[in-house]
């Protein structure tokens, strides 16, 4: 049985890969720090996976849980754009080095493939449908380190491939901080019977896509064989959601209103001419039933 090696597998889109790689007779091995995952998120499969609580900053341990790996997913990162803004340099330590760490870890190893979790956020306010030859304009240090950690899985010596995720939706996503995705934020609203505040006139729209679509996507591309130098590859859906729709399909009660926040991109969604060509991998999860796969 192949070993895959989850890097922030106790994360949100970690631990449904974890749950997808079991489900397909892999052995896991997860590494994560714990600072924003949770051992609850993999606390069903008990010891049949493997739990490493350490941190992709330190390159021995990187080394250590890379070594007799096939295939690594390497999502940890921290994922905060606001933060990152305010704590650059925490943000180049883990979403940059960290990643080096993993890729030279990976290249000294039997890994065949890392593949890393990559954000549409390289794009910037780019006009969409967004392909992936649209130049890179990061409006954070969180997407700048972003692209510089693609640039360096390019440069590897080790076979690599970097989806771009668009919004990640779904089960176990965390509602409690100001960082979450705004479908978790707008739930918890409506379940507490409170309207939301939208930044902006609302018309801003996503590309929301939702965490199975990604696993089934992350997985493709570990075996693709048209793939492996780094490439970028959307996942989304190519439909464009504003903030103001998606408030109404989650039942919300009507939103108050405030500035938009300064960085915030306008409209988003991806091209997915590249997911299917290359991957054969197409989103199939619409929203409205998407939105009832949430707990
Ligand atoms: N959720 C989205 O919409 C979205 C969009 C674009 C990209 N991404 C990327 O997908 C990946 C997963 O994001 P998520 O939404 O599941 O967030 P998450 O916060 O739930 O998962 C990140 C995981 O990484 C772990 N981690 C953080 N720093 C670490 C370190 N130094 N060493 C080891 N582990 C560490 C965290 O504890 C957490 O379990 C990230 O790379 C993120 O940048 C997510």
């Amino acid at each position: 049985m192949s070993l895959a090696l989850v890097t922030g597998g106790a994360g949100f889109i970690g631990s449904h890969l974890v749950d997808a790689l079991v489900a397909s007779g892999h052995r896991v091995r997860v590494l994560d720090d714990l600072s924003t995952g949770h051992l609850d998120n993999l606390a069903h499969h008990g010891d049949r996976i493997e739990f490493v609580e350490g941190t992709i900053c330190d390159r021995s341990i990187c080394d250590m849980v890379a070594d007799d790996a096939e295939i690594v997913y390497h999502l940890a990162s921290r994922v905060s754009v606001v933060e990152s803004v305010a704590e650059p340099e925490r943000y180049r330590e883990v979403v940059l080095e960290g990643t080096r760490h993993m890729l030279d870890a990976a290249a000294g190893a039997v890994v065949r493939r890392l593949v890393l979790a990559s954000s549409c956020s390289v794009y910037g306010d780019a006009p969409p449908p967004i392909s992936e030859d649209a130049r890179f304009d990061p409006q954070s240090p969180y997407a700048a380190m972003k692209a510089e950690a693609e640039e360096a899985c390019r440069a590897a010596q080790v076979s690599t491939v970097c989806p771009r995720f668009f919004n990640v939706y779904g089960a176990r996503q965390r509602a409690d901080s100001p960082y979450s995705g705004v479908i978790a934020i707008f739930r918890r609203f409506a379940a507490e019977g409170v309207p939301p505040t939208i930044f902006g006139d609302g018309l801003q729209t996503r590309d929301f896509i939702h965490v199975g679509d990604v696993v089934r996507g992350l997985m493709l591309a570990a075996g693709a064989s048209s793939v492996g130098r780094g490439e970028p590859i959307n996942f989304g859906t190519g439909v464009a959601t504003s903030v103001r729709d998606l408030a109404s399909l989650i039942e919300c009660l009507p939103p108050g209103f405030e500035p938009a926040r300064t960085g915030e991109v306008r409209h988003s969604s991806a091209s997915t001419v590249q997911a299917w060509e290359r991957l054969g991998f197409r989103a199939e999860i619409e929203l409205a039933s998407g939105l009832t796969l949430l707990d």
